[in-house]
């Protein structure tokens, strides 16, 4: 059997603990991270599903999805690494990711896309100010998100390209998706 390849990339454990230091928010960022991360691939294979292989969208998400999937393995790896526990929202998350990439899928495959713009900006934010907090304190950890910030960026340039804007209601569902993100981070870093 082949090893798992989760641990490519940067190293996984956290910088030795110090009393007073930074370690409680770095478990918690990683905890959020680990959840948004696992909740895109649910939201890829949402779309997945209702597109099926052969529509022209499928060949952009899979790949996408592909980099999710990468994205999520670091993290669950991390997690590990460090004793974090997951979520507890995880079996939600499972639920809701799907649903929302389905529904989203079957109203159009603009509307798919308008998902992953919506999604993709309220991630890269969340990376971003997550960044700015680490600062120097824990360069695993920034070092795997400003990675997979990366791929979010393309992810939402990809989506945009592919006529996100095009989809009906645009406006709405773009504030009604990015707002569902929120709620889920802060829900996240907590439970
Ligand atoms: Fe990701
Ligand atoms: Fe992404």
């Amino acid at each position: 059997m082949a090893e798992p390849q989760a641990t490519a990339g940067p190293p996984l454990s956290a910088p030795a603990w110090r009393p007073g230091d930074a370690r409680a928010d770095a478990d918690s960022m990683l905890r959020v991270d680990q959840a948004g991360e696992y909740g895109a691939t649910r939201i890829y294979a949402g779309q997945l599903a209702v597109l099926g292989d052969h529509h022209p969208a499928a060949a952009l998400v899979s790949r996408m999805a592909a980099q999710e999937r990468r994205h999520l393995a670091h993290f669950d790896a991390m997690l590990a690494e460090r004793g974090v526990r997951p979520t507890l929202l995880q079996p939600f998350w499972r639920v809701a990711g799907h649903t929302l990439g389905a529904a989203t899928a079957l109203l159009s495959p603009q509307a798919a896309m308008a998902c992953t713009a919506a999604v993709e900006d309220e991630i890269d934010a969340h990376y971003s100010e997550q960044l700015e907090a680490l600062g120097e304190s824990d360069p695993p950890l920034s070092a795997a998100i400003a990675d997979f910030q990366a791929d979010e960026r393309e992810h939402r340039d990809a989506a945009i390209e592919a006529g996100a804007e095009d989809s009906f209601g645009y406006p709405i569902l773009y504030a009604a998706i990015r707002a569902g993100c929120r709620v889920a981070i802060e829900l996240s870093k907590r439970i």
